[in-house]
């Protein structure tokens, strides 16, 4: 049968994280052994994911050639670690936010390892050098950090510790590619990685902004869904650049002063307490009040929106 020929993936953790890597695992086609420290935890997991993916199949939104039965079939729980990731060709740690915890994983993984498997860690912000350091297996770790919800945003930043093997680097990059993620390759590891700086950048200015009084909240988040945003899903803030005057070299002639100019104006780093805080949670409640169900109805309808945002990317992708 397929999902004794594919190739093995143990998932390590199974919360919110962990169920995406492995529906997407599957979804290329790879057999997937889910772990966690909490039996329980996994039982619930399988479960969760049998729901979501026949919601998918049904919505025409499942990820890859195989129906949703038989990518289910592809996935099984396992209570034993050397068990889940014995034979395995991808080991991807899904545990909470904990640099002790991360680090005693993979401790605990390098001492059952050989040195084929490689060792991936999901971490948002904690660094390779931190996380791997002084394992033997070293140059087979690295961090690939996926963009929450991990099933609908592709993005996945992959990070390597300096002693990371390029090969460890391409054969995660071509494994990303496989299961229908967007990898990319930060060169260096650095604090927040790409996505979070950028991300910061974003959010720092957003809060001044609305600190100062320049703009009210619900406008602010309008400058980014009903403008930045709609070409950033399509074209970067470099392409932009490119795209917006006779290319590149044009584009920094043209406006060169005036962004030096405009950045050098900007403010220090904002608290995100006190009365700020309060107000910009006000004007969010507003539109999402702030109760479990009401975000939980939001995030939904965030995900369909994303959902055909992912069918429209395919149909538009240039020759
Ligand atoms: P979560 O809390 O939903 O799931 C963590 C799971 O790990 C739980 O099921 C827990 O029982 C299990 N666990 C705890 N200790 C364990 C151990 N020693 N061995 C095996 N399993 C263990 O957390 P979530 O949100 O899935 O995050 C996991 C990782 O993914 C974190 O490093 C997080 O920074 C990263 N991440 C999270 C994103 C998000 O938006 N939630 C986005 C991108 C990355």
């Amino acid at each position: 049968s397929a999902s004794s020929t594919a190739d093995g993936v143990a998932v390590v953790g199974s919360g919110l994280i962990g169920r995406s890597w492995a529906m997407l695992f599957a979804s290329g086609g790879f057999r997937v052994k889910l772990y966690d420290i909490e039996q329980q935890q996994v039982t619930g997991a399988l479960d969760t994911i049998r729901k979501e993916m026949k919601l998918l199949e049904q919505s025409g939104a499942l990820k890859g050639s195989l129906g949703a039965e038989e990518q289910l079939a592809l996935i099984s729980g396992c209570s034993d670690l050397r068990e889940a990731v014995e034979g395995t060709v991808h080991i991807q740690e899904c545990v909470p936010e904990n640099l002790e915890l991360k680090q005693q994983l993979f401790a605990q993984l390098d001492q059952i390892v050989d040195g084929n498997v490689v060792l991936s860690s999901s971490s948002s912000c904690l660094l390779p050098s931190k996380l791997f350091a002084g394992l033997v297996h070293v140059r087979q770790c690295l961090v690939a950090h996926p963009v929450n919800p991990p099933y609908h945003v592709p993005l996945v930043e992959l990070v390597p510790h300096p002693e990371t093997a390029p090969a460890t680097m391409d054969r995660t990059y071509a494994l990303m590619r496989q299961i229908g993620q967007s990898p990319v390759r930060i060169l260096k590891e650095v604090d927040g990685f790409a996505l979070n700086r950028l991300q910061y950048a974003l959010i720092g200015e957003a809060w001044r902004l609305v600190e100062a009084g320049i703009v009210s909240p619900g406008d602010l988040d309008l400058v980014m869904s009903d403008g930045l945003g709609l070409r950033y899903a399509f074209i970067g803030p470099l392409e932009t650049m490119h795209l917006n005057a006779e290319g590149m070299l044009s584009y920094c002639d043209r406006y060169r002063e005036g962004m030096k100019r405009v950045l050098k104006t900007f403010g220090p780093i904002p608290e995100f307490s006190g009365a700020v805080a309060e107000k910009v949670h006000q004007a969010m409640c507003v539109k999402v009040p702030d109760d479990p169900e009401h975000l939980a109805a939001r995030r939904e309808w965030r995900d369909g929106c994303l959902m055909r945002l992912a069918k429209l990317k395919g149909q538009v992708q240039p020759p």
